[in-house]
């Protein structure tokens, strides 16, 4: 009994989301001069570093990096005051003039590969397979996305940077810009793993996804 609630919002969301975003048109050569400004933290085939806490790129749907990187370049992600990677990805993203130049970008990662990646979070991955389950109906079985519910890839990313992400949607530090339509929406989703062990065993079995 106690999914309910967040069955019922989940239900709620699907009925609302009935347009799609279109594919951003961007030029990939023009775009990889542009990454020359992030691959010192992304790496140069976008493959992420942990150390400098930055996510992997290669392997990311273009729609999602567009709207993340026009996020950030208007201050719905990455403005609030403890958000310190956010902060450390903002002024990166503001590198990027306009909308054209985001595209462009978005594009040049599209041809990026999914990095071969580590694990780093220990998590009961068979319990967090269950509670995955709600996660199923917008990110899909394998954690592959869902462009017409605006819902990212979340196979081939990192289990820390997953981990950090859910707990920032937890606290509010993601997803609560009044513009943040999408990030209002993982939100609540975010809430339905009450303890950090229920965080850590969902991002163990992510992990897992192919
Ligand atoms: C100074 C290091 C740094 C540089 C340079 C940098 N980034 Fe980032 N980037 C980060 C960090 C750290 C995050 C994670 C932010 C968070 O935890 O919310 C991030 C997050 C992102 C995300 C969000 C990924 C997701 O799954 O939501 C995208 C997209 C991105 N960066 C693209 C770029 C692009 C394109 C550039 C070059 C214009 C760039 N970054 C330059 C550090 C950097
Ligand atoms: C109602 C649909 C929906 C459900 C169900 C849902 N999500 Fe999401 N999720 C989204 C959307 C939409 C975004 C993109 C938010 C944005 O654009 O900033 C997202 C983003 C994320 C991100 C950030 C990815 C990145 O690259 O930064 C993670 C991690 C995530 N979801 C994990 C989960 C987990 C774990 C569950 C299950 C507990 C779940 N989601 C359930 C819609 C959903």
């Amino acid at each position: 009994m106690k999914k309910l609630p967040g069955i019922a919002l989940i239900f709620m969301i699907v009925l609302s989301n009935t347009t799609a975003v279109n594919a951003a048109e961007g030029d990939a050569e023009k775009g990889k001069a542009l990454f020359a400004v992030c691959l010192a933290c992304h790496g140069a085939n976008g493959e992420g570093n942990a150390a400098l806490n930055a996510p992997a790129n290669g392997g990311q749907d273009e729609w999602y990096v567009v709207r993340q990187l026009n996020n950030f370049r208007a201050g719905v992600r990455g403005a609030h005051a403890s958000d310190i990677f956010g902060a450390q990805m903002r002024p990166m993203a503001l590198t990027l003039v306009n909308e054209q130049a985001v595209n462009d970008v978005a594009a040049y990662i599209a041809t990026l590969p999914v990095p071969d990646l580590t694990t780093t979070i220990e998590g009961n991955a068979e319990a967090g397979k269950k509670a995955f389950a709600i996660c199923v109906a917008c990110h899909g079985a394998s954690g592959e996305g869902n462009v017409s519910l605006n819902a990212p890839r979340l196979s081939g990313q990192y289990d820390w940077y997953i981990k950090r992400q859910i707990e920032n949607f937890k606290t509010g530090i993601r997803g609560t810009d009044p513009k943040d339509i999408y990030g209002a929406q993982m939100r609540p989703m975010a809430m339905i793993l009450a303890s950090d062990e229920q965080v850590r065993d969902v991002t163990a079995y992510i992990a897992t996804l192919k």
